[in-house]
């Protein structure tokens, strides 16, 4: 089967119907804007060329293709005159092109490789070729009207008649065609419709007329031919594609106790045996390896973590966790943070931008930020790492087998050598030598009888008189 020789994505719309500031095309589902998911299914079919026709918010759409598609071409559709239109800018900058040509709009991000290969096949047979599918509510699309086998004509839905509205058979945006017959074909479009726009359906029926022959491929699975043009819409999408990404997952040997709340982007990745509980969230580049157990109730984004730590009710962003670590819950992980092998972050506890050294635990209620802990150290419950001068940010080292005390205040910047001690409620403003203890505290001392002659009337009077009693 030849290739492509070329690849046309209609991205010029405005997407009225979303009422967005965003161009619709770059509204994201799981992850990634509708646009992305259109030219990662094209790039399986390795077209020579492809061309995206931007138009509405064309800095923002050219700022995403530049970012994350450096290979496509562009054409700008200053004024959006219809499709047709959108496909005439397209190929006025292709004229040398010879061959098949695939048009497919920005908006459909379920169309899958397999359904375009097929159409390839077909448009070889035919010079031209219209992938449709069978809805139950074929309302907003265009309608295919038959002649067995090929397609007579293609009909929008404000321009249908009442008898052509109850065809069930819907164009799905997705078009192969002969350049050359394309060329001049393209070129006889009128705007005589209740759009005023020129419709690249049209082209259908005027090939038709010229006795070329427009074959047609029905999409297996008629989800695919979702095209999002409003919010309500977009979640549909949402919803389809999440099933597909979670049974993907599921059939590589991911575990998921309750598919429906499990929220998991395209580019997130999971070795198997991975266990992921009720509501949680794995988002962006996150990579899970084997044996891991999520959730419930935990959020990742461009996480890393290694094999069989387990994370429970855990916020985390842009942090990298070891193996056999234990996370949770109500734990917060921010950017830079590195949790070494076997390390622990518990209850209430927040980390950002610090390296917690392997086997290291923070396990209760503590801040530590702008750190670096060694191996085998404990940091009692509630210690904060007092990163923040109310100007600048400074750092804490924290050296192998330390022992901060609870409730230590570590005011940066400050080091604590191996295998010291800090007492409980010090704050350490000063380094503490290797071995040594740092102790910040004034002595205790106990006012006798305070409580009775202070607090005479109190219970707590009452009960310090019994206690006297009772001696
Ligand atoms: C279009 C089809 C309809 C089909 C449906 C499938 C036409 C006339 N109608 O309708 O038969 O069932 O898609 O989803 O083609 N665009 C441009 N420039 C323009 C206008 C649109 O680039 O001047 C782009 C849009 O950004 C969008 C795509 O073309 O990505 C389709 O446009 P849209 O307005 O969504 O067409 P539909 O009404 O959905
Ligand atoms: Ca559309």
């Amino acid at each position: 089967m030849s290739q492509l020789s070329a690849a046309i994505v209609l991205a010029a719309g405005e997407g009225k119907r979303m009422h967005s500031s965003t161009p619709k095309v770059l509204h994201p589902v799981c992850g990634v804007p509708l646009l992305g998911h259109v030219l990662s299914t094209v790039s399986h079919l390795s077209p020579a060329q492809t061309t995206v026709v931007i138009g509405h918010g064309k800095v923002r759409v050219q700022n995403y293709l530049t970012s994350e598609f450096k290979n496509v071409h562009t054409a700008i559709q200053e004024k959006q005159n219809g499709t047709g239109h959108a496909v005439q800018t397209a190929l006025a900058s292709m004229k040398e092109f010879k061959g098949l040509v695939l048009i497919i709009s920005g908006d459909t991000p379920l169309i899958s490789p397999e359904s375009l290969k097929d159409l390839i096949k077909v448009a070889h047979q035919n010079k031209a070729a219209v992938l449709t599918a069978i809805l139950d509510n074929p309302d907003g699309y265009g309608r295919v009207v038959r002649n067995g086998e090929n397609v007579t004509k293609i009909v929008e839905d404000k321009d249908a008649s009442a008898s052509e509205k109850l065809i069930q058979e819907i164009n799905t945006g997705v078009y192969i065609f002969d350049v050359q017959s394309l060329n001049e074909t393209i070129k006889n479009l009128n705007s005589k419709n209740s759009q005023n726009e020129l419709y690249l359906t049209d082209v259908v029926e005027l090939m038709t007329k010229n006795n070329i022959n427009v074959g047609i491929v029905k999409c297996e699975d008629s989800t695919e031919a979702l095209g999002v043009n409003d919010r309500a819409q977009l979640a549909t999408s949402q919803q389809i594609m999440q099933q597909r990404i979670n049974e993907h997952w599921m059939q590589k040997g991911v575990t998921m106790r309750n598919p429906d709340s499990v929220v998991i982007d395209i580019t997130a990745e999971f070795e198997q045996d991975v266990f992921i509980d009720s509501n949680c969230h794995l988002l962006g580049n996150t990579r899970i390896a084997k044996g891991v157990q999520i959730g419930p109730d935990t959020m990742l984004k461009d996480c890393v973590v290694g094999e069989n730590s387990h994370l429970l009710r855990t916020t985390a962003n842009d942090a990298k966790i070891g193996a056999n670590a234990e996370i949770g819950p109500y734990t917060y992980l921010r950017p830079g943070t590195i949790l070494e092998d076997g390390t622990k972050a518990g209850a209430y506890v927040e980390i950002k931008n610090s390296v917690i050294g392997k086997g290291s635990k923070v396990p209760h209620l503590s801040y530590v930020g702008d750190a670096t802990i060694g191996e085998g150290t404990n940091i009692g419950a509630a210690t904060v790492f007092v990163n923040y001068d109310g100007e600048k940010k400074h750092h804490t080292v924290v050296g192998d087998n330390v022992r901060i005390g609870s409730d230590t205040m570590l005011v940066a910047p400050v080091t604590i050598g191996d295998g010291a001690y800090t007492a409980a409620g010090s704050v350490i403003t000063e380094d503490v030598p290797s071995g040594a203890l740092g102790v910040e505290r004034t002595k205790q001392r106990n006012i006798a009888g305070w409580v009775e002659r202070k607090r005479a009337n109190s219970k707590s009077a009452d009960s310090a008189r019994r206690a006297q009693r009772n001696k």
